[in-house]
Order: C-alpha cells, then sequence, then structure tokens
C-alpha cells in the first residue's frame, strides 16, 4: 500500500501518478487534498507520513509546489526518510543508499510524465541493504531520538 498526499499545487501530479498507479495494479491510500482550494501542505504531509510511519502503507509519494515543502514537513515525522527529487539517478540512489520511505516531487518543477518516470523508479527500487548505508541510516535514526 502506497500513501498519497499533497496540496493544490501537487494536485495535477497525484492525479496523474494515481491513474498510473491503477494501470499497474498498484494499491494506495489517498490522504488528500481532493480539491485545487489552496491549503496548507504540512496537513496532507502529516496524514500520509504517519501512515508510513505507522506501517500501514510501506511507502509514500507527496507532491506540492517543489516538493520542498511538503518533504520538510513529512522529515518531522519519526521514522520518516523523505526525499525531494527531480531526477531519475537521485529518485534511485535515494532507495538504495538512503532507503528512502517517501519521494516528494514538485508540481511547478516536473512534468506528470517525468513525476510518473520518477515515481516508477522510487517505487521499483530496493534498500541495497550494504553495511555502509545501514550505519549510515542508523545515524540518522540516533540523530532523530537525540533532539
Ligand atoms: C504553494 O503555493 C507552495 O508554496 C507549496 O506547494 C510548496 O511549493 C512549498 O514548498
Amino acid at each position: 500500500m502506497i500513501a498519497l498526499g499533497n496540496d493544490h499545487a501537487g494536485l495535477e501530479l497525484k492525479n496523474a501518478v494515481k491513474a498510473h498507479l491503477d494501470e499497474r495494479g498498484i494499491e494506495y491510500k489517498d490522504f488528500g487534498t481532493y480539491t485545487p482550494d489552496s491549503c496548507d501542505y504540512a496537513v496532507y504531509a502529516e496524514k500520509a507520513a504517519r501512515a508510513v510511519a505507522n506501517g500501514e502503507c510501506e511507502l509514500g509519494l507527496l507532491f506540492c509546489g517543489t516538493g520542498v515543502g511538503i518533504s520538510m514537513a513529512a522529515n518531522k515525522v519519526r521514522g520518516i526518510r523523505a526525499a525531494c527529487c527531480s531526477d531519475k539517478f537521485s529518485a534511485e540512489m535515494t532507495r538504495l543508499h538512503n532507503d528512502a520511505n517517501m519521494l516528494c516531487l514538485g508540481g511547478r518543477v516536473v512534468t506528470p510524465e517525468k513525476a510518473i518516470e520518477l515515481c516508477d523508479i522510487f517505487l521499483d527500487t530496493a534498500f541495497s541493504g550494504e553495511e555502509r548505508h545501514a550505519r549510515r541510516i542508523a545515524q540518522i535514526t540516533d540523530l532523530e531520538n537525540r533532539f
């Protein structure tokens, strides 16, 4: 199950990605927003990030204007490693090396076609499991626990 969340500026991207997930038969839970009315990205980041953090969803996809604000908000939720990406290399490496559990995309940065491409890469790439990367992720978790 994939968690989806967005603000008004990410609505178009999310809807394009949802249609693609439907085509692929990938299940998702959409935490909104559902309309183009102006809203606050942190509200929807929290809803989707909670679902990933508590295990209800394995991974999440977030969308706002730049992908930045919604990633900042999601990363405040314990256990979330949200990565804001706009290129294929980063979308792949953040799964391989960072074991990112949420991908954040900007509706004012990437096209719907690019968003679909990035989401596919993110969802289809597994964490490498390599010791040095696991160690670095453990350091991030340790940092989170000390603040
Ligand atoms: C909304 O206008 C915009 O600020 C928001 O979607 C996002 O880009 C913030 O980081």
